[in-house]
């Protein structure tokens, strides 16, 4: 983030905590159950959210060299991303064009070829096939009309995205990021490194997951005993970005120390939680000194089951012992509240939407991300406001 905007963000902040004044909208909204619950809206979600729309599949860190590769399944197709000897990422539906079984599995480094675990037909890092086995019981195969399917992919800013649909249609990042790039380029992701990834699965709707984010009202009263001493819960500064996208901003308790200092000397980011919305599915928060990505999915056939990646990413790769205790006791501590906090409640509203006690939620005035955010997917899925 650029020095002036972090002073002028520090600024508001300072005065937000004076006045005890947290971002507010002009009206509360009411979010109908169908947002949750709704087989409909699902399917709606599952094509428009998760199959057309670029999703981001992680950070330029976790491909770092040639031959790195991750999978991912939890998106709407079984996705293998790759970088290829030329630098380029490539994402590739992760099928074999013999009878259609996964080339690879997991994630990996340094891997030359990916050979088909069922009949060993390979394909390179650039998803060409190379061999086929007993090639002569099949003719004359057009390779190059038999590698792995392309998906379109794009690296940009320190992400990657990819569009779970294959198809030629170009998508631009910064627009995706709705007026985002300038700042989040700022943050230099490109140069994280990854730290660990965990699968959660969860039985509640995927947007309760980024719900869990998109307000500090919470903060005081559910996490009293763990994060609240440590953070000013009743300030949240939102704001919103075009499709979807938002940043809110709410400070550790030791944003204090700033008061003494002339804005020259403020390092700001330290004492911020930064919580990014990139739609619609990601929820990246920058800690203080490291990042992290919530990546969320719908699961199961229904409305009422979830998964999501969960990475985290420091500013350097992690090669002595106590860093690797250091970002192990972050993760901890990251993993631990959401659940044993938020995830147990988040999951027993699920449960509530389904009985009957009303036919919508309340957001207040006070937590003006969820509305925003809840508004865009309904806009995504043409759906009236
Ligand atoms: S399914 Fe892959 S080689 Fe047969
Ligand atoms: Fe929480």
């Amino acid at each position: 983030m650029k020095t002036a905007m972090q002073v002028e963000l520090g600024r508001r902040l300072l005065s937000a905590l004076d006045e005890q004044r947290t971002s507010l909208r002009e009206t509360v909204y009411g979010n109908p159950l169908s947002d949750y619950i709704s087989p409909e809206q699902a399917e709606l979600e599952r094509q428009k959210l998760f199959q057309d729309y670029p999703l981001v599949m992680g950070l330029s860190g976790d491909l770092p060299q040639a031959g790195d590769f991750i999978t991912n399944d939890l998106a709407g197709a079984p996705i293998l991303l790759v970088r290829a000897d030329d630098g380029q990422v490539n994402a590739f539906l992760n099928v074999c064009r013999h009878r259609g079984t996964r080339v690879a599995e997991g994630c990996g480094s340094g891997r030359k070829t990916f050979v088909c675990p069922y009949h060993g037909w390979s394909y390179g890092r650039d998803g060409r096939l190379l061999g086929i086995t007993d090639n002569r019981a099949f003719g004359e195969i057009d390779r190059n009309s038999h590698g792995l399917r392309r998906l379109p992919i794009k690296e940009s800013h320190g992400f990657i995205w990819a569009r779970p649909a294959p198809g030629e249609q170009a998508f631009d990042p910064d627009q995706l990021l709705g007026g985002l790039a300038a700042e989040l380029a700022e943050f230099g992701l490109d140069r994280y490194a990854h730290f660990e990834t965990r699968v959660l699965r969860k039985r509640m709707n995927w947007k309760l997951v980024v719900d869990t984010f998109l307000e500090a009202y919470h903060v005081p009263i559910l996490h009293r005993n763990t994060i609240a001493p440590l953070i000013n819960g009743k300030v949240a500064l939102f704001d919103p970005h075009k499709n979807g996208n938002l940043r809110m901003v709410v400070s550790r308790t030791t944003i204090d120390e700033l008061r003494n200092l002339p804005e020259e000397r403020w390092q700001l980011l330290k004492h911020l939680a930064i919580i990014y919305v990139l739609f619609p599915n990601v929820v990246l928060v920058w800690q203080g000194d490291h990042i992290e990505t919530w990546r969320v999915y719908p699961a199961g056939n229904g409305t009422d089951e979830c998964a999501m990646h969960v990475s985290l990413y420091t500013p350097e790769p992690t090669v002595s012992e106590k860093a690797r205790a250091h970002w192990d006791r972050n993760m901890d501590i990251l993993l631990r509240t959401v659940e044993r906090e938020d995830f147990p409640l988040a999951e027993a509203m699920q449960r509530g939407f389904r009985s009957g006690a009303q036919d919508h939620i309340l957001f207040g005035r006070n937590e003006p991300a969820l509305a925003h955010y809840h508004s865009a997917v309904r806009a995504t899925l043409g759906l009236p406001a």
